[in-house]
């Protein structure tokens, strides 16, 4: 790897924050990591992880010499040009993005030409023309800004980094847009050079996008319900039109997580307050918070009223190889299902501890046994990948009931039925 790269500087140490910093020092950049979190700074500076992100501890580890972890500033502006801001956007009460800990970063720069900020925090379009007013009123006109939005998955963040699809700089066409464009050569990255503004747009419309395909094969599911196709079918037979592609084709119980929720909602905004009404995206998000809830009704389709039953979810992360449980659908689930006057029981592989701040009244087990034993139903809510591999006659004889909900389609119907299991997958035939 080359060994002049530039040094670079991140703001912020959550999950873009410290792919980001990992990613760069494999590529051979020193990288100054600043968090006010001095608590996080601290465990970070021992090796301690804040998140789980497969492979990120390991390469966080090799990289130990490279990665410098402070609660000052200055250590990243006195050695590096470029300063990468990934701190948190989380969405307001109105749905709008929350800028305050953009704001203050942008507060606490000091005058200067040499440096610039390099935005991965996913701000909604026009933000960086604000800043550079902003940059201009406090006398810091020299300071450059560049927006790079960040198009990781969790799960795969390492992969998604070092193999982007594409990489997308936004700026003014002045040293700072060259320089970070210089960073990522070595990808090989697909490059898309742009504005500003539309390197801001690029990154809501594709989230954006990407739950409309998600709400849109789930709506698509539901019909199937009604008409006898399956689903799974039916997206492999679109799915190989590559003007589809067979990416985000895959029916369940709804989109979560942190960014799609609130990327569609903070695109949705953003258009309302510029003057235009995006009616498809209030579609995508009331279709999601819908498809939540047809669990329940699947429940009740076999069981009948749920006072007393007891239910079984397996995961509760807002998807597998994550403990992310923002906007999780096992939190409107497991509410939900509480509110019936049912038992719930769950077991996740590695977000047990995140879902206990969010989750009350749930009784957490340890395998996916122990949740299943004398359960008149088991819910797939995550797809876990050793979920898949439990035996299902195991989990018939484990069980009170006999209904398995796939909120996934993560089994084969065929094979759940010969375990003797009722099967009730997402829009196939039951
Ligand atoms: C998403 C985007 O995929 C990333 O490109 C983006 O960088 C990131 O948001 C972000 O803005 O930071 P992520 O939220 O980590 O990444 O997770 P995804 O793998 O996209 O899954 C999101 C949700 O959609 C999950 O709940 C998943 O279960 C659901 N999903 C996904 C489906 O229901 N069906 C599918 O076919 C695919």
């Amino acid at each position: 790897m080359s060994t002049n790269r530039e040094p670079i500087g991140v703001i912020g140490t959550g999950y873009v924050g410290l792919v980001t910093a990992a990613g760069f020092a494999e590529l051979g950049n020193e990288v100054y990591c600043v968090d006010i979190d001095s608590e996080k700074i601290e465990g970070l500076k021992n090796g301690q992880i804040p998140i789980w992100e497969p492979g990120l501890e390991e390469l966080i580890a090799k990289h130990r010499d490279r990665l410098h972890f402070s609660t000052n500033l200055s250590d990243a502006l006195e050695h590096a040009r470029l300063l990468f801001v990934a701190v948190g956007t989380p969405p307001t009460y109105s749905g709008d993005a929350d800028l305050s800990a953009v704001n203050a970063v942008v507060d606490a720069m000091p005058p200067s030409d040499q440096h610039a900020l390099v935005m991965k925090s996913t701000v909604p379009v026009g933000t960086g023309e604000t800043i550079k007013r902003v940059f201009r009123e406090q006398g810091k006109a020299g300071f450059r800004y560049v927006s790079c939005p960040e198009f990781l998955k969790e799960g795969s963040a390492i992969k998604d980094f070092l193999e982007p699809d594409r990489v997308v700089v936004g700026d003014d066409g002045d040293w700072a847009g060259d320089a970070v464009v210089e960073l990522y050569a070595p990808l090989g990255a697909e490059l898309v050079r742009t504005d500003i503004k539309s390197a801001e747009m690029v990154k809501l419309a594709s989230n954006a996008f990407l739950a409309t395909k998600i709400s849109f094969i789930n709506e698509i599911a539901n019909v199937c319900e009604e008409t006898g196709a399956d689903v799974v079918e039916v997206a492999k037979g679109m799915g190989l039109d590559n003007r589809i592609g067979p990416k985000f084709l895959q029916a369940g119980i709804g989109f979560g997580g942190s960014c799609f929720p609130k990327d569609v909602t903070a695109l949705k905004q953003l258009a309302g307050n510029s003057g235009y009404h995006f009616q498809l995206l209030n579609s995508v998000i009331e279709v999601n918070e819908l498809q939540k809830r047809r669990v329940i009704a699947k429940l009740e389709k076999h069981l009948g009223k749920l006072v007393d039953k007891k239910i079984a979810l397996l995961g509760l992360a807002f998807k597998p190889n994550t403990d992310d449980m923002r906007e999780a659908s096992s939190l409107v689930l497991s509410s939900r299902l509480q509110a019936a006057g049912a038992h719930v029981r769950a077991y996740d592989p590695v977000a047990e501890e995140e879902a206990r701040k969010l989750i009350r009244g749930v009784s957490f087990k340890s395998t996916a046994l122990d949740a299943i034993e004398g359960a008149d139903a088991v819910v797939l809510v995550t797809e876990w990948p050793e979920f898949a591999e439990l035996d299902l006659v195991e989990v018939k004889n484990a069980m009170a009931g006999d209904l398995l909900v796939d909120g996934r389609n993560l089994f084969d119907p065929g094979q759940v039925r010969d375990a003797g299991l009722l099967y009730e997958g997402v829009g196939r035939a039951s």
